[in-house]
């Protein structure tokens, strides 16, 4: 082990003195310790790219599977792990010769991958199944799974690499793993709230976590009411106490609003704190304040970046911060005085086509035009096309935020089916929520009350920002379920489960039917129904009737039905069915319930076709499906 940085620290202490080791919390990018090479992790194109930081250039790009979540370093490399969130792999490169050594099968939907100081150990968060595996790096295998929550992803390594801390995407829980058992020790609950944690960083010496979130106010709809970019920093100690605090950081910067905190690092001295705002393009630099109170305190106002930062990471020796600039395909280097930019290197050309992209960055900012107000993005609900576990009390009752996964094929849009473009979401952008200015030129039919004036109105080919935000937004692919047996195969209860969902005195298939499982149309008059769902909730002005939502992806998406009143599979087919109208289901054993749901839960168990007769034109169409290692 080389160049690792250690301090003195008073001898009563327990933790073993160390800097902030790059690896040992989650990024798409990690610094090498000796802090001559960068790797960071391209999600989009598939790849990984090799920085050589004292050459300030990009040395080559490894193809590494799709969509690589993480990235991190076995010591000073030339070897790194890399998460391949779709392939369901950990890839071991050599970045020294640009080969993959391994795809490492691994629990599905890898997320973050740390390694320890030593390069023996890694562990890797799996979203979906809520595990931790552990990794032995020699002999390439998954030596243990440890369960660590619900839909997790960041992830830190202990400065004494006794504990795993974990994070929960959809809650900001945080969980401590002790590492000798395997077993979840502690947890640290946050405010019913706090949503988005996908990032976890730990203080080098004192015992504290942080993490960068937002919180989704699902009683307000409103530009400045409904999203908030917040800083939770909990004390790792055991027992009682002032153990978890967040700083809210729109407030924390006087009249400046920044939004979709998304990350943060620390300085090896862990004297700053530096946290990266994905939506408004900016960085806050802080003092970190040992005073068991304050915590943070911003030096100056925040530090305008690149487009959609999503990581960022400090150098060992102290003198550079880098940010990864996700929309730029580009690392930003700055020195951490003054912030004075130093350089830009570039990872990779853009993915896709200019018109994706573009739709991308709108969808990803809550700057003009999409916002005037900076609190609110797309992506502040819908990250990166999944849905954000909320249901959100909108005018025209509760509704669930639905992930956008298959879209182009589904339309029309809405649990109502009140629009029937993507582009119709310009009466988003213009609304309450968010306040923007918009991207069409000239004025929308009005709303009355809530007649669908959105269907009467055509609003695609009228601007090229607001179809690029359709093409992205159309551009979502389904994963294959976690819960199948093997591609196209089911598992013996999920293949009972569809006898049963297709039989006629069940009727499932009557509405969800062909491949997407909806019969959603864009032939006209709309094919919506009452499933005696309508009167469930007071608020409701658009009932009783909704649009059949496609059961493809159903396993990830919980709670249910438009306005989010079945908390499981299960509820939507017995407590929130008990008319039978939604289907009829009264007369199905326990056991029949479990297989109907076992195979609910297995959609897609099959890649769904890529064009039906309802798929719409604007997205982005693959010419290839890209090739895994
Ligand atoms: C405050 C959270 C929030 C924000 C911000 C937000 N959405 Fe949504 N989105 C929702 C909810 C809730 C629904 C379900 C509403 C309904 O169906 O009536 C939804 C539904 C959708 C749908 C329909 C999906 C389907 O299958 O029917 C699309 C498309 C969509 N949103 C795109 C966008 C775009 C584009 C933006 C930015 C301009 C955006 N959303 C901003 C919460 C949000
Ligand atoms: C008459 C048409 C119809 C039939 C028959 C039907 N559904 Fe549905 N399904 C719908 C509609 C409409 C909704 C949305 C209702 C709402 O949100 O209130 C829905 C919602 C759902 C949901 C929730 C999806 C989500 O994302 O929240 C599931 C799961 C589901 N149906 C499964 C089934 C199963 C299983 C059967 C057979 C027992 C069935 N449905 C029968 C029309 C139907």
């Amino acid at each position: 082990m080389t160049a690792r940085f250690f301090y003195l620290v008073p001898a009563l202490c327990l933790l073993v003195p160390s800097a902030v080791h790059a690896g040992s919390n989650n990024s798409l990018m990690d610094v090498t310790p000796d802090g001559k090479l960068l790797l960071v992790a391209n999600t989009d194109n598939g790849t990984v790219t090799l920085i050589d930081i004292v050459g300030r250039k990009a040395i080559r790009e490894i193809k590494v599977g799709e969509k690589p979540e993480c990235v991190a370093w076995i010591g000073n490399g030339p070897n790194a792990l890399v998460t391949a969130y779709k392939d369901n792999l950990v890839v071991f490169v050599d970045t020294q010769t640009g080969k993959v050594l391994k795809g490492l099968p691994v629990a599905p939907e890898p997320y973050a991958v740390v390694t320890d100081k030593e390069g023996k150990r890694a562990w890797v968060t799996h979203e979906y199944p809520g595990l931790v595996s552990e990794i032995d790096i020699a002999s390439q295998k998954v030596t243990r799974t440890i369960e660590a929550g619900a839909m997790v992803r960041g992830l830190a390594l202990s400065p004494d690499e006794k504990r795993m801390l974990v994070s929960e995407f959809y809650t900001g829980v945080l969980r401590a793993i002790d590492l000798d058992s395997g077993k979840v020790v502690d947890t640290w609950k946050g405010h019913s709230t706090d949503n988005l944690s996908r990032h976890l960083l730990l203080h080098p010496t004192r015992t504290k976590a942080y993490l960068a979130h937002i919180r989704s106010i699902v009683n307000v709809n409103h530009g400045a009411g409904s999203i908030f970019p917040q800083m939770s920093i909990c004390d790792l100690k055991p027992g009682e106490g002032r153990r978890r605090v967040s700083v809210a950081m729109d407030t924390f910067n006087g009249v400046y609003v920044v939004t979709n905190a998304w990350e943060s690092a620390m300085s090896p001295d862990a004297k700053r704190i530096y946290i990266i705002y994905a939506g408004t393009d900016d960085m806050n630099v802080c003092n970190v304040i040992d005073d068991d109170y304050h915590e943070i305190e911003r030096i100056n106002l925040p530090r305008q970046v690149g487009h959609n930062p999503r990581a960022v990471r400090v150098n060992p020796s102290n003198d550079e911060v880098y940010v990864y600039n996700a929309m730029d395909f580009a690392v930003a280097v700055y020195q951490p005085d003054g912030m004075r930019s130093l350089a830009t290197i570039k990872t990779c050309e853009p993915p896709k086509s200019p018109e994706w992209v573009r739709g991308k960055v709108l969808f990803n900012t809550a700057k003009a035009p999409m916002s005037a107000r900076r609190w609110v993005a797309c992506s502040s609900c819908h990250p990166d096309g999944h849905h954000d576990a909320r249901v959100w009390q909108n005018p025209e009752g509760l509704r669930k935020t639905t992930a956008l996964f298959g879209l182009a094929h589904t339309h029309p849009l809405h649990w109502s089916a009140d629009r029937d473009e993507v582009q119709d979401f310009e009466y988003t952008i213009r609304s309450q929520l968010m306040q923007g200015s918009g991207l069409m030129s000239g004025g929308l039919k009005p709303k009355r009350g809530f007649e669908k004036a959105e269907l009467e109105m055509v609003t695609s080919g009228k601007s090229k920002d607001l179809d690029a935000l359709a093409i992205y937004c159309n551009s979502f692919d389904f994963v294959l379920s976690p819960h199948i047996a093997a591609p196209g195969k089911l598992t013996q209860d999920a293949q009972r489960g569809k006898e049963i969902f297709f039989r006629k005195d069940v009727g499932c298939a009557r509405c969800h039917s062909g491949p997407y499982y909806t019969d959603s149309s864009l032939e006209k008059p709309f094919k919506l129904h009452d499933v005696g769902t309508g009167n469930d909730d007071p608020s409701e002005k658009m009932g009783p009737k909704y649009d059949t939502p496609t059961l493809l992806g159903v396993c990830r998406t919980a709670p249910y039905l438009h306005h989010g009143k079945a908390k499981s599979l299960h509820d939507v087919l017995t407590s929130c069915n008990k008319e039978d109208k939604h289907g009829k289901t009264s007369h199905l054993a326990k056991n029949e319930l479990d297989d109907l749901v076992a195979f609910l839960r297995s959609l897609p168990y099959e890649p769904p076709p890529n064009v039906t007769p309802n798929t719409v034109p604007y997205r982005f169409f693959p010419a290839k499906k890209e090739t895994s290692p």
